[in-house]
């Protein structure tokens, strides 16, 4: 058996789960696990179903945008059939996050930060990237492929030119290599208990969450969306993940979707 079907493997091995890992499968290489996720959900795939790469060479993120993924991170896709509301999957998202956030204090003792919506941040620095693509029937969800890729143990220096600044690794922060397999085995464990309270409709201790670990709350920000840009003070979210933000002349508005930049925070 190749080695990395023995570590996936081993990092599934009694994991018992109630949904997330029922069905997986390991690639050594793929153009995206959310390509390859969607895919397979169009073909039936169930609920929790995982897709693991160790390289994606045309892996993308938010806006469509280059997603680098060489070996040493952690690229997965997970296909979700929850019987929640489309207008409430942002929630789906946050639960990402917040996992990814858990999964790296137990594992690594970190204080990861979480910038609405979907950027998990140690020291200030994007580690992680999240992104949910949906497909809905009426108003029904038929699925959401929630993505996750995490900066393991590689060098900075394989990352872009223009995000070394503002992006990082684990393999940096810690100065050392981490256990990717540990870290996976942690964060389906988390990703499994959310996505159970988010089905028994207790998605209150998900948004909790979230604003206990938020980096984005309490800050100045702008708000870019596809039809405007909107700047104000990030006051809260809303039951469905939604940024509220009160602006100048004091409306409070719920932003379903954009790109957050945090501005100077007013003295
Ligand atoms: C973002 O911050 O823009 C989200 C990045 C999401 C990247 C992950 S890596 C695994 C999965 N496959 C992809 O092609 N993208 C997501």
């Amino acid at each position: 058996m190749p080695e990395y079907e023995k570590w996936f493997q081993k990092a599934m091995d009694n994991i018992g789960t109630k949904r997330i890992g029922k069905s997986i499968s390991f690639f050594k290489e793929v153009d995206s696990t959310n390509a390859q996720a969607t895919r397979q959900a169009k073909n039936g795939a169930g609920d929790g179903t995982i897709l693991l790469a160790e390289v994606q060479n045309a892996g993308y993120g938010r806006m469509n945008r280059h997603w680098t993924s060489p070996k040493g991170g952690l690229w997965l896709s997970i296909i979700l059939r929850p019987d929640i509301v489309p207008k409430h999957a942002t929630i789906i998202t946050l639960m990402g996050a917040c996992s990814v956030a858990e999964a790296l204090k137990s594992t690594h003792g970190m204080e990861a930060k979480i910038k609405w919506p979907n950027d998990v941040l140690i020291s200030g620095k994007k580690v992680c990237g999240i992104m949910t693509e949906m497909r809905t029937r009426g108003n029904e969800i038929d699925y959401v492929i929630l993505g996750l890729g995490i900066n393991v143990n590689f060098p900075v220096t394989d990352l872009p030119q223009d995000i070394r600044e503002t992006a990082t690794t684990l393999q940096r922060e810690c100065e050392k290599d981490v256990s990717t397999r540990k870290l996976f085995k942690t964060l389906i464990l988390e990703l499994d208990d959310m996505y159970d309270k988010l089905l028994s409709r207790q998605s209150g201790f998900i948004l909790d969450s979230w604003r206990g670990k938020s980096d984005t709350l309490g800050q100045q920000v702008r708000v870019v969306t596809i039809k405007e840009s909107i700047e104000g003070n990030a006051v809260d979210i809303d039951e469905s993940g939604a940024l509220i933000v009160r602006t100048e002349d004091g409306k409070m508005r719920n932003i379903i979707a954009g790109d957050c930049v945090h501005l100077e925070r007013k003295q």
